[in-house]
């Protein structure tokens, strides 16, 4: 792990993936091993796999109360970090999947040590988005990729192309601030679903996705018409998946511009296929 200037704390940000075991990187589990402290937001048994490779590991999830905003939560995870950084420490945070993937902590405790002096990095580990490409075999390159946060989404006037991939996160916790929890009322994957019913037809196919968290269990993969989205109960880790209507149609005066016309940019796609 490089070390900061003056012999100062430093920090790397990690992810430990979404499945279990199998998806940390080498370099991950060098740069735990060699931390003078682990804090790490990760499920249980996660947390026992760091404990293995560091003991000095401490769970940040205590902070995690029901009665409060996520955001106050997630400031004061930050502030664990920055505080053990500026006690001179290496200090690796643990998040799962990646960690730069909606965590807000990981962001903020960078921005703030870096503008400190500290040395600080990120290193890229395994999203939900990385185990949803290969489980549901969708390319984002193929049709483009649009990926927000549910309640964002709705909340803000944002425009989406249908034509596209949608990746829509934290669908079970529609207009909640606090921790989320699993429940069986989900009043705002009504509005969700008015809300795309703007864009695509009540049959197009939706997909509930849930990597799988276990080794060796399948993946959540529930296919449903968009008019029952309103219906279905996900859970905390639930991504909505809709797949795009297609290519759009093509721009012919920027394809002029390259002396291009649709027969002949297909034609030119084709033979550099070989
Ligand atoms: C706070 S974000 C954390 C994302 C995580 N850092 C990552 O890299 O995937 C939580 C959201 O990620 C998605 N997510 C987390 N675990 C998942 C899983 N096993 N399968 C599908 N989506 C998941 C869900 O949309 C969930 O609401």
């Amino acid at each position: 792990m490089a070390d900061s200037p003056n012999n100062k704390g430093s920090l790397t940000i990690v992810g430990t993936g979404i499945t279990l075991s199998g998806q940390m990187t080498l370099i991950t589990e060098s740069v735990l091993e060699n931390a003078d402290i682990v804090l790490s937001v990760v499920t249980q048994s996660a947390f026992i796999n760091l404990k293995n490779i560091n003991s000095n590991t401490i769970s940040l999830r205590d902070l995690y109360d029901v009665n409060t905003s996520r955001l106050v939560t997630y400031q004061k995870m930050k502030q664990r970090i920055v505080d053990e950084v500026e006690s001179g420490k290496r200090v690796v945070a643990a998040f799962y999947g990646h960690p730069g993937v909606f965590v807000d902590p990981s962001h903020d405790a960078i921005d703030e040590l870096r503008n400190k002096g500290f040395s600080v990095r990120m290193l890229p580990g395994i999203s939900a988005e990385d185990c949803l490409v290969a489980d549901l075999g969708l390319d984002p390159s193929r049709f483009g990729c649009q990926s927000y946060e549910a309640t964002q989404f709705l909340f803000r006037r944002y425009s989406i192309d249908p034509h596209m991939l949608q990746i829509i996160w934290q669908i079970g916790c529609i207009a909640e601030f606090n921790h989320p929890k699993n429940k069986t009322e989900h009043p705002g994957l009504a509005t969700l679903m008015e809300a795309l019913l703007k864009f695509y037809p009540a049959d197009h196919k939706v997909i509930i996705y849930e990597a799988a968290t276990i080794p060796l269990v399948a993946p959540r993969i529930d296919e449903i018409p968009l008019n029952e989205l309103g219906y279905i109960v996900p859970n905390t880790i639930s991504t909505l998946v809709v797949p795009g209507l297609g290519l759009p149609e093509y721009d012919t005066e920027t394809m002029a511009k390259f002396g291009l016309t649709p027969d002949t940019f297909k034609q030119k796609l084709s033979a550099d296929n070989g």
